[in-house]
This record gives C-alpha cells, structure tokens and sequence, in this order.
C-alpha cells in the first residue's frame, strides 16, 4: 500500500517529457511472440503493467532484459502457451496474448482476465474474433481452453463496436492465418496504428489502422531481430496538463504528438488555459481560474477519450459554473467521483452522466484511489486544494504513471509517495 501525500496550492511550471505509452507497449509486448525473434524496444514506460507482462513473457518461456527504457524480448525459447490465474489477475489486458498465442502455438490456456474498477470487463468481441478465424475456444471453470484445430484462416469480422482489445486480438491472431482477413469497424485508437507498425516490422502485411477497417494478409513471420520506440503516451500528457490547469501555472510537455490528444486540450482551451502546441511539444498557461467547458462526451476514438474524462473532471471542480460529463465507454467510470467529495467537490452522477458544479476552494481530506485514471484524478484535485491530502493507493497509479511524485515535484508541486510496505 502507498500513501501519497499533497500540500496543495503550488503552481506548475517547468517541462516534463512524457513516457512512452501504456496501451500502447502491452499488445506489442504481446505481438513479439508472434514468431521467434529478438525484439529491442525502446521508450518502455517504467510501470507496474509493464513488470506484469515481462512476468508473463519470462512464465511462457521467452528470455527478458530490462535496461531502464530499453526492454529486449527473445522469443525463440518459448516454451508453453499457458498463463496461469496468479498472473492473468495482476493484468486485465493480459487477454492480449491469446491472439499471439493461437498463431505462434496453435493453441493457447488462459484464465479468465477479471473485471475492473471500471465495472465488467466482458471479452466476448475478442472470443467472437477469435473463433471467426477458426479457434475453438472452451470457456470452462474460468479458463479459456483455445485450440486451432484446422489453423487460422482468414475471415471477415465486423465489430458490433470498436473495442481496442478485441480489434487488437484479432489483427495478431491474423497475421499468422491463411488468407485476409478484414476487421470492419475496427478501433481507431493510435495504439492501433502503432501496433500495425510493429507488426509489418515483424515482416505481417497489416494495413487500414486508425480507420473503421483494418486488412491483414496472413504469412509466414520470419524477422530475426526488430527494433521499436514506443510512442508517446496520450493520457499521461492530458493528465500534466489537467493538472496544471487546476493547480495554475506554465508547463510545456515534451516528445508529444499532441494530434494524439486534440479533443482534450480543445476542452482546456474552452476552460480559459492557453495553450501552444507544435509537433513535438505543448505548452499551457493557466491562471488556476477556470469556467466550465462545452459538455465533455467520451467515445471510442477520435471522440475524446474515456481515460482522460476522470482528469478532465477533476480540473473543472472549481470551474465558474457547471461542467458536463458523459461516459459512454464504460458502466462504472464515476467512482472516484466520492472520493473527490471528500475535498469539498460538489458532482452529482446519474448513471453515464456526471454534473459538476463549480466551488470556490477545495480542502485537503484523506481519500482513497480506486482506480488508474480515478486515482490520478484525486492527485490532480488535491494540487489546486487549499491543505494537506493523504491519497491511500494500493498500486493503482504506478501501474500507468512512470516516476509520477518525482515529475510533479520538478513541477513545483510539494508531492511524497510513501511505500507504507503494508498490503
Ligand atoms: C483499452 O481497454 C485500454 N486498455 C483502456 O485503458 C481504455 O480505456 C479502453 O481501451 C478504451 O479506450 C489498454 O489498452 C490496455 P475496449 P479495452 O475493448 O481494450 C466493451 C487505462 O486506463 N467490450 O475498447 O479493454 C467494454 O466493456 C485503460 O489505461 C465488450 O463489451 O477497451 C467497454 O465498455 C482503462 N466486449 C467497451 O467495449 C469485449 O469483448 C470498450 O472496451 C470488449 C470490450
């Protein structure tokens, strides 16, 4: 258990370069047992998800070497296809591997991945995927039993929605199988297209990411070594600059495409922050006094993104008026939104609906994370309040956050995390 402890009311200013992103290194993470090779990547974000999936890596038998940022996977030994439950629960998204698994393998034993905080976490898209490529797949005392008794064979797999790890799932388990595969309304996430471009680097014929309809012909993989950098991590950027909106101050982040994260600085800017951005960077300017932007309506990309909503909400808490929120991604997205009560913030939540209305000051209080994004809201709400907050983590943030304390800190803010060593 952690403790983060924030004397809140210190403006921002510096620069911070910003970590490679999360969802980003995971299915690609996954993708590099795909075929037997060496996979040196690089820009790998130090975090707690990332340790998970090279746990997994070594328990399938693949050889890891971490340096830092830099991470080399070697592939050629694995030796198993099988991730057992202890380490399937540490990592929601680990459900990532059974694409890979079912082409490298042609066969593959998962347990079930969880749920969330964010509520259910169904995989139903990535199974109906999956066994349209020719899997069967047994789901039986929560393990997924998968085999590819005839091999994968292309399909075409239309999305009832575009779920990011189901489109994921589906464009490695396709690139080993016979023939094209289309997947129609497919996720246009950025992570998508970085995938693509490290699967064509394992030498796969991927094309059509970051639009509704991504096309894979299946062959033979045969790379010998690949090298990648990870790109930079969208959330993390919205996540400095919703902070120095509501605590004030001047940041520029650096090694940002801040194309990645348009809709969220348009709803700063609609906040009142200045904001310059450039190819490779963005700077805001905030006075700390914000007033209420255009309702906020999260989506599957390029609307705006539902990990940024719970930042985006915490910097509007002391906005002039009445800020907006609408989650239509996930069931149960709100409940940080208690946790922000204890600092004085007044929302009031109806379902996918979240209504903030703006108060004067907010004070320090104890509070608790429950969740990634929720629990670097808290951080975000505690930096612009008056007092001292203590925000108990049971490792929520330092799953997607690199160096998070120490970042803040150069940014001026009086920030410690304190490893209590309990549970
Ligand atoms: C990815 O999760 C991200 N995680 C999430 O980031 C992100 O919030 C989400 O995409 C949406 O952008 C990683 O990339 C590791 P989905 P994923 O499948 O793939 C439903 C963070 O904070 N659904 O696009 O799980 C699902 O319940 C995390 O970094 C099904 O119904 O998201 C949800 O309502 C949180 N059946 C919606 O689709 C399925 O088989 C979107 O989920 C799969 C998903």
């Amino acid at each position: 258990m952690s403790v983060w402890h924030i004397a809140g009311g210190r403006r921002l200013s510096g620069s911070v370069r910003v970590q490679g992103a999360k969802n980003a290194v995971l299915p690609i993470m996954a993708a590099s047992v795909l075929a037997p090779c060496l996979t040196e990547l690089t820009n790998v974000p130090e975090l707690r998800d990332v340790d998970a999936t090279i746990r997994i890596l070594r328990g399938l038998g693949c050889a890891v070497e971490r340096q830092g940022g830099a991470v080399s996977i070697d592939s050629r030994p694995l030796a198993r296809a099988e991730i057992p439950h202890s380490l399937m629960r540490e990592l929601r998204s680990s459900v990532i591997f059974l694409g890979a698994l079912l082409g490298r393998c042609s066969g593959a034993r998962l347990s079930m991945p969880g749920g969330c905080e964010l509520g259910p976490r169904p995989i139903d898209l990535h199974l109906m995927s999956l066994r349209a490529l020719g899997a069967e797949i047994d789901e039986r005392a929560g393990e997924l039993v998968c085999s590819v008794p005839q091999g994968l064979r292309g399909a075409a797999i239309a999305l009832p929605l575009p779920s990011v790890g189901a489109t994921e799932n589906a464009m490695l388990a396709a690139c080993l199988a016979r023939g094209e595969t289309v997947i129609m309304n497919a996720a246009r996430e950025p992570e998508i297209a970085e995938l693509q471009n490290f699967l064509n680097k394992l030498g796969a014929d991927v094309s059509g990411a970051g639009t509704p309809t991504v096309t894979i012909r299946g062959r033979p993989l045969d790379p010998g070594r690949v090298e990648h950098r990870i790109m930079p991590d969208r959330i993390v950027s919205s996540t400095y600059l919703a902070a120095c909106a509501a605590a004030g101050g001047d940041i520029e982040l650096t090694g940002v495409n801040p194309t990645h994260f348009s809709t969220v600085l348009r709803s700063l800017s609609e906040c009142g922050c200045d904001i310059m951005a450039d190819g490779g960077g963005v700077r805001l300017v905030s006075s700390g006094n914000l007033r209420a932007p255009m309702p906020v309506i999260t989506g599957p990309y390029p609307a705006f993104p539902t990990d940024a909503q719970p930042l985006m909400l915490s910097a509007c808490l002391r906005a002039r008026g009445t800020s907006v929120f609408v989650e239509n991604v996930f069931q149960n997205r709100f409940r940080f939104t208690e946790e922000l009560a204890r600092l004085g913030a007044r929302i009031h939540t109806e379902g996918r609906v979240a209504v903030v209305t703006g108060v004067e000051a907010l004070h320090g209080a104890p509070a608790v994370a429950t969740d990634l994004r929720g629990g670097a809201a808290l951080i975000i709400a505690a930096l612009s309040a008056e007092g001292e907050t203590d925000i108990l983590d049971s490792g929520h943030i330092e799953r997607g956050y690199e160096r998070f304390d120490a970042n803040l800190r150069a940014l001026g803010a009086d920030i410690t995390l304190i490893d209590t060593k309990g549970p």
